[in-house]
């Protein structure tokens, strides 16, 4: 396992910066998300420092769906990010962290009329329309409210970036936003902009998740400034702001090629810059929404191993104290990460194992033939890069109780309690 962030090896045992896991085991069980909050940060760091010009004004909007409680969203409020949100509960974890509202924005292709109001009640910063019936429902809920709403409008550049099927969003019949190539996405661009108590600030374009080609991301910032450019034309109006998604690519195990972000971020607005001055585009804030490739690295899972088997026919398993209800990534993507043993970090990956959790599913499988040192009950197991979308994605599965989280930093401090039994029958009312 590749050691990421503040990972290091004392006595022999794997350690994020000062905690061993041993001691996150002993004050905190098992299974457990751990963010190390250091390397969290430093990521944000090279964003803000590396995504900046001096022709624009840029903006980096953390994509909360990849990981978000209360602790999360404070970090990214201290980072001084902007946020963005995909429904009424992501929005009311970070009002309840006193995020600025101005900074956060709401996205969705079915926002429900009750998100909307909760959104312009809350007067934030911006809602991103997704399509038509959005436009008319937002339009219904402006009637009788003295305010103005800034947008943006999806669009859909129909790019096809190369990644999981499930995490493609661009492809032409996507369900997110507006084709760009649809004669009819301009005419709901002219109703935008006719109605007064709308702010259209100009458009939001999201290729796909983990995406490893520069060059796709360079395609649709080149896609995106001309379809501005032609909008701004025809339309006569000025279209001041433009929002390119987020979808770095990020390394999982050694079979991914990342680029080198902070390299790759000053390229990329060195190229939007050149390319809006030569073609006179005349954009001045250019945003983009980065979630997995700021967190996924950060976080681990800790596990306890509950026993190994060798089956009979030939899969030697090791059985862990979680599995699919904490990460449901390698089920559902077909997802690989890395592991080790922590407590025996330093000895010799000479078995091949299967990692399978607790739950009735054969397709429970963490990771699949990897090389570890000869494990049993009792030892430690970790996972490595599971930052991103597997707390979000979690499910109580089996009844299974949620893990807790806990950020290392100076100190550990728990973010997230661990469900308890308790939490498991809470909505049950009859
Ligand atoms: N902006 C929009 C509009 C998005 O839909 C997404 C991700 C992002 C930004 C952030 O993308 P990122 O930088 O994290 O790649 N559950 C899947 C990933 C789904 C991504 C959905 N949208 C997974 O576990 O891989």
């Amino acid at each position: 396992m590749k050691l990421l962030g503040n990972m290091n090896v004392r006595n022999g045992q794997l350690y994020i910066g000062d905690f061993s896991m041993e001691y996150l085991r002993e004050k905190y069980k098992t299974p457990l998300y751990i963010v190390d909050e250091e390397y969290f940060l430093d990521n944000c760091r090279i964003f803000t420092e590396n995504f900046s010009s001096k022709k624009l004004s840029t903006e980096i909007l953390y994509a909360s769906k990849a990981l978000l409680n209360i602790y999360m969203a404070k970090l990214v409020k201290k980072m001084n990010m902007s946020i963005d949100v995909v429904s009424g509960g992501e929005l009311y974890t970070v009002l309840k962290a006193e995020f600025p509202k101005e900074k956060i924005y709401f996205h969705g292709n079915n926002k429900s009329i009750e998100e909307l109001k909760y959104a312009l009640d809350e007067k934030i910063g911006y809602i991103i329309l997704d399509n038509h019936q959005e436009f008319l429902n937002l339009k219904m809920l402006l009637q009788n409210r003295d305010i103005k709403q800034k947008v943006l409008l999806r669009v859909n550049p129909g790019i096809e970036a190369h990644t999981h099927e499930y995490i493609k969003t661009t492809k032409n019949d996507s369900k997110f936003g507006e084709s760009i190539y649809d004669k009819n996405t301009l005419k709901l661009i002219r109703e935008i902009v006719s109605f007064e108590k709308l702010e259209f600030k100009g458009f939001h374009a999201h290729i796909g998740s983990q995406v490893f080609h520069e060059d796709s991301f360079l395609k649709e910032a080149r896609l995106m400034m001309d379809f501005t450019k032609s909008v701004k034309e025809n339309l006569n109006i000025e279209i001041p702001e433009l929002n390119l998604g987020g979808g770095f690519g990020i390394y999982y195990t050694e079979e991914d090629a990342p680029f080198h972000i902070g390299g790759f971020l000053r390229k990329y607005i060195s190229f939007i810059e050149t390319y809006n001055e030569k073609n006179n585009i005349e954009i001045q804030k250019i945003m983009i929404e980065p979630g997995r490739s700021l967190v996924a690295n950060s976080g681990s899972t800790l596990y306890t191993v509950g026993g190994v088997k060798n089956t009979y026919g030939g899969v030697n398993y090791i059985f862990v104290d979680g599995g699919m209800t904490d990460n449901i990534r390698p089920a559902l993507y077909k997802a690989k990460y890395e592991a080790c043993i922590p407590n025996k970090i330093e000895e010799k990956p000479n078995y091949v194992y299967t990692i399978a959790g607790k739950c009735c599913e054969s397709g429970d499988i963490l990771i699949k033939n990897i090389g570890l040192p000869k494990a049993q009950q009792g030892d430690l197991l970790l996972i490595s890069s599971t930052g991103a979308y597997n707390y979000s994605m979690s499910s109580n599965y089996n009844r299974i109780e949620k893990p807790a989280m806990v950020f290392l930093s100076d100190e550990d401090r728990l973010a997230v309690r661990r469900q308890s039994f308790q939490d498991i029958i809470r909505d049950d009312v009859l």
